[in-house]
This record gives C-alpha cells, structure tokens and sequence, in this order.
C-alpha cells in the first residue's frame, strides 16, 4: 500500500486533519504521517500550510515553489537579518533557529560564496572519485569489525563509524576522537539540554586543533582554512571552527540517515533488493530514489527580506518560511508516480541537496559514501536481515529522518584483517583535493 493510501482509513483521515489544524513539522506523530498530511494539502491545492508553532512559519509544499525560493537567496534568507534597531531577528535555517550561526549555511552571498570557494576543491567530483580507495580501506575497517559476529546495528556499528571517521579524515582531526565528537552533535541536532556543556567542549577542541596545525600544518580541509586569506586577511580561527562545526553537523547524520532509510527499504522491498544484486548499475538511480521518496533533510528554513507575495500569500521582512524538501519531493506536478518508489527513475530532480546558492555542497561525497556502503552491504553480508521489532526512528529531530538504531543479522563472514581497532590503520593516501 502506497503511504497516500492509507488515507482511505477514516481514523488516519482524522489525523492528518489535525495534523494540518496544528502543523508543527516536529511533532512525533507528523513524523508518522507526513507523506499523508503533504499530500493532502496538496491534493487540497494548498500552496502553503501555516504554523503557530516555533513563533510562526508558512510551510511551503509544492515542487516549483521551493525550487524557485531555494533560488531567490535575495528574497529567502539564509542569514539572520537585523530589525530596524540593529537587533539580530529569530533566522536562520533552522525553524526553531540554532542557538548559534552554522557556518556560510547561514550566511547569504557574497560572504558565502568567498568561503565555500575555498572549500568546494576538497568536495568535487573528482576529488571524491580520487578518494575511493581511502574511502572503501574506512569502510571495511568498519564492516571486518562486526564481519564475523553474524548480528549488529546497520546505524550504529556500521555506518555511523564509516560517516564519522570518512568526515574527520577529510577534515584532518584526529580519527580517536570519533565517538566523543559524533556524541556531541547527536546532542546538539536533537537540541538536548545537555548540548551546551558538550558543545563547549567540541568548539574549544576544534580551536585548539586549528591552533595546532597552524604552527605544525596538517593533512586536511582543518588546516588548509587555518590557513587561508580572505581579502589580504588570515581567516578568524573562532570562524574557522564554526565552518569545521558546519560540516561535522551537516556531514555525519544526513549521510547515516539515508543508509538506514535505504537498508530498511531493501529489507522491506525484496524485488528491489533482488533488482539491485541483480543489476549492480542500478546503484546510482536506487540511491536517489531514496533520497528522493524517503527526503532524510526533511526543510530548511529561511527569512523574509523582503516584503513580497509568493505562493498566493504575502509576506513581510522577518517572516519566517520552511521550504518543505519532502513535500517537493512527493509533488504530483513534478514526478510520475511520486507515491511510488521507482528504483530506475530518471530523470530525478528531487531537492533533497537543495539547489541554489546553498546547494549542498557534500552530495557528491554523500552519493558515494552511500552507494559505496550499499553495494559493500549487499557483496559482504547478501543475507542480511533486519530485526523490524527493534528497529526504533528519530521521531523528534526538526530536520532529519532517521534510524537511531537497526539491528541486523547475517551469516557470518570474514574480517579482511583490519578489523578490531577504535579507528582504521590506513595504506592509502588521504583524501586530498585534485
Ligand atoms: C544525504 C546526505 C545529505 C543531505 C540529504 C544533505 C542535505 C543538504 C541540504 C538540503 C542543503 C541545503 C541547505 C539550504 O539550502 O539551506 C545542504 C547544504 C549543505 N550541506 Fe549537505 N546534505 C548531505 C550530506 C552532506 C555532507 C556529507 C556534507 C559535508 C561533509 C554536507 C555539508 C553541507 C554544507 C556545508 C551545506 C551548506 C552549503 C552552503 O550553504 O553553501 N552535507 N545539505
């Protein structure tokens, strides 16, 4: 049964009502049924849903709409913007907003783009292709870890260590410190109380690393923004760590994310699993469909600039707007059977990168670490499956859509060797831009 069906049932009909009385793209039970209450306002010919949630947002659902405001950053902010007494206004791209700025993902033309130039080298295509091998030597450290057991956790065995340590690497900070960094931003996506003390902890390890490879240099991006200019000028290291802690907090859960959404589909959908062992090729399309039909980075925020009318509403400086990804996603206009999950869809302009000047600026290293780690699933442990009773989701993250934990068995197989340590021992060369 397609999700939009399941609409048929009277008691499901009730909820997504309430569910579109009271929008609040948090809620637990949204999470439950989003594709429904999209589809529904959709249907409804809705351009928007409005919230009173998180001081007030308009949603907005169809595919060209948050095409055209991901692309109009003149309109739709990313930065915070002042009111008329030079006071910061509740902004940025989180609705509710982050408690601090998140690098240049908060930042607008052309400040933006003078810093994302200097990091775009390390995040091409070509420069991911090159790092294949670097690549795959993390991910089997990570799978000759559990190989030999015959069950663990896809999420937090598998490919949260894979993620984690691949980001680090890529970064230049050293790869021990893995769990403590990945605990911290866990705190901080699912915006715990307990983030502060950890965040303080993280920015001032960031600081002094970067303080460290100024003088002793390093291997990674971390180093080579210590050490960069803008305009004649070194970059500031207190901006420098908020642009490493951009890419830890927008790098690690989206790409562990959409391994688990895929790693259940497969479970869940054995034709495609058996299309996918059959046709290896078929990697690339299947990946982003599941970017596409499941949407892991479900919106982002922006801010009004200025005072316009758009999707049938007008809007003032200082409105908040949630451009909603997975709405986009599943829009009828925009997709033949956009209910469905078609493995070899093409084309598939889904806006789960967004697009625009913020564009993501990782999704060549996300598409490959995914494909990579799907293709190494299914060659290393072909019979696995997932325990579905334990398997519990994020329900109450405002961004993301994710397994916390999927438990797996398999027959047992071999450790290649490298298996066994907190972090891989590497013979490859380091991620590198070329
Ligand atoms: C499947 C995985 C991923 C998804 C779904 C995803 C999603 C997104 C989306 C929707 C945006 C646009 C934000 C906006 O317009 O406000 C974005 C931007 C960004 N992403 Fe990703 N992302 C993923 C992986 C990564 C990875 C692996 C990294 C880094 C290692 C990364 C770093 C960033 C950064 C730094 C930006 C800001 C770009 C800018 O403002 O110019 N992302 N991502």
């Amino acid at each position: 049964m397609t999700e939009l069906a399941k609409t048929a049932n009277p008691q499901t009909d009730d909820t997504v009502d309430r569910l579109l009385d009271d929008f609040d793209h948090q809620s637990a039970d949204f999470a439950l049924h989003w594709a429904e209450v999209y589809g529904k306002a959709r249907a409804n010919q809705c351009p928007v849903i409005h919230s009173d949630e998180h001081g007030g947002f308009d949603a907005i659902l169809g595919y060209d709409d948050v095409v055209a405001a991901f692309r109009d950053w003149k309109t739709f902010a990313s930065e915070r913007l002042l009111d008329e007494n030079g006071i910061e206004m509740e902004g940025g791209v989180g609705i509710p907003a982050h408690v601090f700025r998140i690098g240049f993902l908060e930042m607008d033309p052309p400040q933006s783009l003078n810093l994302r130039r200097l990091c775009n080298p390390w995040f091409n295509r070509n420069t991911i292709d090159a790092a294949r091998p670097r690549l795959s030597e993390i991910m089997h450290w990570a799978f000759d870890n559990v190989a030999e057991k015959g069950q663990c956790d896809v999420v937090t065995d598998l490919v949260t260590p894979f993620q984690c340590v691949s980001i680090m690497d890529l970064l230049g900070i050293p790869l021990e410190k893995w769990p403590r960094y990945k605990e911290v931003v866990d705190q901080e996506v699912a915006q715990e109380e307990s983030s502060l003390e950890g965040m303080q902890w993280l920015l001032a390890d960031i600081f002094d690393e970067i303080e460290r490879q100024t003088t002793e240099g390093g291997h990674g991006l971390l180093a080579v923004l210590a050490s960069s200019e803008l305009e004649g000028e070194r970059l500031d290291p207190e901006l420098v760590t908020e642009l490493i802690l951009m890419f830890l907090l927008g790098g690690m859960d989206t790409t562990i994310a959409t391994v688990g959404l895929a790693v259940r589909h497969l479970h869940d959908t054995p034709e495609d699993r058996a299309r996918l062992q059959e046709s290896p090729d078929l990697i690339e399309s299947f990946v982003e469909e599941v970017l596409r039909f499941y949407t892991p980075a479900t919106g982002m925020g922006r801010t009004i600039r200025t005072p316009t009318t758009f999707a049938d509403q007008c809007y003032e400086r200082g409105d908040r707007v949630y451009l909603a990804i997975a709405s986009a996603n599943r829009d009828e206009r925009a997709f033949d059977r956009a209910d469905e999950f078609v493995i070899d869809r093409s084309p598939n302009p889904h806006m789960s990168f967004g697009t625009g000047t913020h564009h993501c600026i990782g999704s060549e290293f996300a598409r490959s670490n995914t494909q990579l780690f799907l293709t190494t699933l299914l060659s290393r442990m072909p019979d696995f499956e997932v325990d579905v009773a334990a398997a519990h989701m994020v329900t109450s993250i405002p961004h993301a859509r994710s397994y916390l934990t999927l438990p797996i068995s398999y027959g047992p197989g071999r450790s290649f060797g490298s298996g066994d340590h907190a972090w891989p021992e590497f013979k490859t060369d380091p991620i590198r831009p070329v």
